[in-house]
This record gives C-alpha cells, sequence and structure tokens, in this order.
C-alpha cells in the first residue's frame, strides 16, 4: 500500500530523531512492501522564523491531506524567558491540536527490563507498571477565555467542558480499558471544580453501559501520589487537558527512560504522533539524542492510523533488540554510546 505521511520535525533535537524514525519506517515499507511518501512541513520556532506563523496555513492542508503526522519536538529557549512575546512556538502546536480535532492524548506508559535501574523509584514499587494515561487535549483550561485586566495587575484563565467533549474521551477511556485490565480511573478535582463534577457525573452515567469495566474516581492530588507510590496498580487512567499534562510527565519519568516514550494524539482528522519529551535545546545539532522515543511513535502510527499491527510489532522488537545489544544513544547507554544516527542506521539494517 501507499501512505501519505506529514513530517513536522519542529525545534531543537526534532529534525535528528525524525530522520531515525524516518529510516525505520523505510526500512518497513522495503520489508513488508508498503510505500511511504513522507511531506515535510515546517511547525513552531521554526516556522516563527520563517513565516512568523507557528502553524502556517499549508502545514495545516498537508496535515489535514495526510494519512498521519510524525511529529518531532517545539519549543525553544529563546521564548522560554519572554513572557511577552507575542507568538509563542507552543500555540503552534495547541493550534493544531485544535484544528486537527485531536480531542485525545495517549501516552502509554511502560517500563523496559534493562532500565529499571534508572528509574528515581526502587525496583520493586515500578518493575512491571504498565498503565495508558488518556488525556482531554482540546478542552479545558489550555482552550477557555483567558485575559488581562486593563492595568495588568489581574489575568484570568477559564477552564470550560462540555458534556459532548468530556463523553467522547470518556468512551475512548472505557475502550482502552476494555482492550486491556478492565480498570478505568477517573481523575479530577471534583472536591472544587465545577468542570470536575461535570466530568465525574458523565462518568458515573456511563459506567453502567459498561459493566465489564471497574471504575474508580481519583483526586488529582491524590492521583500524583499514588502514581509514585504504587504506579502498578493503574491500568488506564483518564483526565482533563492540564491534569494530563502534569500527570503524564510524572508517570513518563519513573520508568527510568523519558526518551523511550511515544504519544499519539487522535480525533476527528489527522492523528499525530510525537515523542513525549521536548526539543531538548542543549543537545540540538550533536547527534546524540535517544530517538527510540520518535522510533517508538511511528511504531504506534503505524498501529492507530494506518492499522499495521504486524509492521508496528517489527519496530518494537528491533527497538527491543538495540536495548539489549546495547546499540543505544548516552542517556541510557551503560558502555559504548552510540550516536542518534547510527542507533536510525542499525534499527534499519535489523529490521
Ligand atoms: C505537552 C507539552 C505541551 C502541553 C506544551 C509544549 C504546550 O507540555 O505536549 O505535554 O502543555 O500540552
Ligand atoms: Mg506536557
Amino acid at each position: 500500500m501507499n501512505y501519505n505521511i506529514a513530517v513536522l520535525a519542529g525545534d531543537g533535537i526534532g529534525p535528528e530523531i525524525v530522520a531515525q524514525a524516518i529510516k525505520v519506517l523505510e526500512a518497513v515499507g522495503k520489508k513488508f512492501k508498503h510505500t511511504f511518501n513522507f511531506t515535510e512541513a515546517i511547525v513552531g520556532a521554526t516556522a516563527i522564523d520563517q513565516v512568523g506563523d507557528p502553524f502556517p496555513e499549508e502545514t495545516y492542508m498537508l496535515c489535514m491531506n495526510s494519512d498521519a503526522v510524525l511529529f518531532g519536538a517545539i519549543g525553544d529557549p529563546k521564548y522560554d524567558n519572554d513572557p511577552k512575546a507575542k507568538v509563542r512556538p507552543e500555540q503552534g502546536l495547541l493550534a493544531m491540536r485544535k484544528k486537527l480535532g485531536l480531542y485525545a492524548n495517549i501516552r502509554p506508559v511502560t517500563t523496559f527490563p534493562s532500565l529499571i535501574h534508572k528509574s528515581p523509584l526502587r525496583r520493586e514499587l515500578v518493575e512491571g507498571a504498565d498503565f495508558v494515561v488518556i488525556r482531554e487535549l482540546t478542552g479545558g483550561i489550555y482552550f477557555g477565555d483567558k485575559g488581562r485586566s486593563e492595568d495588568l495587575n489581574m489575568a484570568f484563565d477559564n477552564c470550560v467542558y462540555t458534556r459532548p467533549e468530556v463523553e467522547r474521551i470518556l468512551e475512548l477511556g472505557f475502550e482502552y480499558a476494555a482492550k486491556r485490565d478492565k480498570r478505568l480511573t477517573v481523575v479530577d478535582k471534583a472536591n472544587v471544580l465545577a468542570t470536575s463534577r461535570l466530568w465525574r457525573e458523565i462518568a458515573q452515567e456511563m459506567t453502567p453501559e459498561h459493566p465489564e469495566i471497574e471504575v474508580d474516581y481519583m483526586f488529582v492530588d491524590n492521583a500524583a501520589m499514588q502514581i509514585i507510590q504504587w504506579p502498578k496498580k493503574f491500568d488506564v487512567m483518564v483526565t482533563e487537558n492540564m491534569f494530563g499534562d502534569i500527570l503524564s510527565d510524572e508517570a513518563s519519568v519513573i520508568t527510568g527512560s523519558l526518551g523511550l516514550l511515544p504519544s499519539a494524539s487522535v480525533g476527528i482528522h489527522t492523528s499525530v504522533f510525537e515523542p513525549i519529551h521536548g526539543s531538548y535545546p542543549q543537545a540540538t545539532g550533536k547527534d546524540i539524542a535517544n530517538p527510540l522515543a520518535t522510533v517508538l511513535s511511528a511504531a504506534m502510527l503505524l498501529e492507530l492510523a494506518l492499522d499495521l499491527m504486524e509492521e508496528a510489532q517489527a519496530i518494537r522488537d528491533v527497538v527491543d533488540k538495540s536495548m539489549t545489544a546495547g546499540v543505544v544513544t548516552e542517556d541510557i547507554s551503560e558502555g559504548k554510546a552510540y550516536k542518534t544516527s547510527e542507533v536510525g542506521d542499525w534499527l534499519a539494517a535489523n529490521l
């Protein structure tokens, strides 16, 4: 088959890591007789520099007309320390999510046996942890009205959710739980927030429609604690936009392998696949960044966007193999550290 993949490499290490995922996808194409047509477009700080817009119309149209989007990273330190910047790279990411209708961000948290010792948690706490964080991605405080008073001494960000927004993300949570261990944790702050009470009410209404799923509710502060104390107790966690942003970052580090975790953003139009980590500006151009999270995001792309299960598994297998063989970058290597590009070459050659 023939597939069109939009490549939005973005900023920092984005182009370097995305290049490795492309090598791997090309090797998959050869092995399984598919043709992947890659078309690049700009996004983030790179796009601000070139055209003044972090998610230009052309990039949007390319995404809409593709079967999937492979995304690198965005963000540039020159904006981070300038709260007054008029346009920010992150706006490109938010615009992309909104315009593509990507209402769900799916972040699987799995441990890799050879990396458990890198976890900040004790081995027995984290070994075997395996859960998915499903984060609502196009609503809540990220997208509500925001503003400043005229004298600039007051600012606000509204958190808004509507019933259909909550229903569709919870439905996805139930679906994931049904495919996994049949446990769904709904994370909210229903003791304080009206939006959270709406979430909880709707979740309680939906629960009887899914008798096979065991549902529990957890306040977000408690969930933050339990992720550290008992990461193994979770199966599928579903939550609103900002809680999910924070909890998924927390969840990603307990495995000791931030450089290995992929994610998918799915919804109404073309799905986007990207590593969980950011643009790692300190490493830009040094050929040292870990490409595995992006390569594993490519595996998620094959599985979720193109329905190519065997192909996706082939990528996961070769990634496991590279770790066993020690062909990995400096962040996780025990002996010789390989370059980003060398890891990509090895994966492609060994697929
Ligand atoms: C993420 C990031 C983004 C978010 C930033 C870069 C806007 O932290 O994808 O989790 O907050 O959603
Ligand atoms: Mg985040």
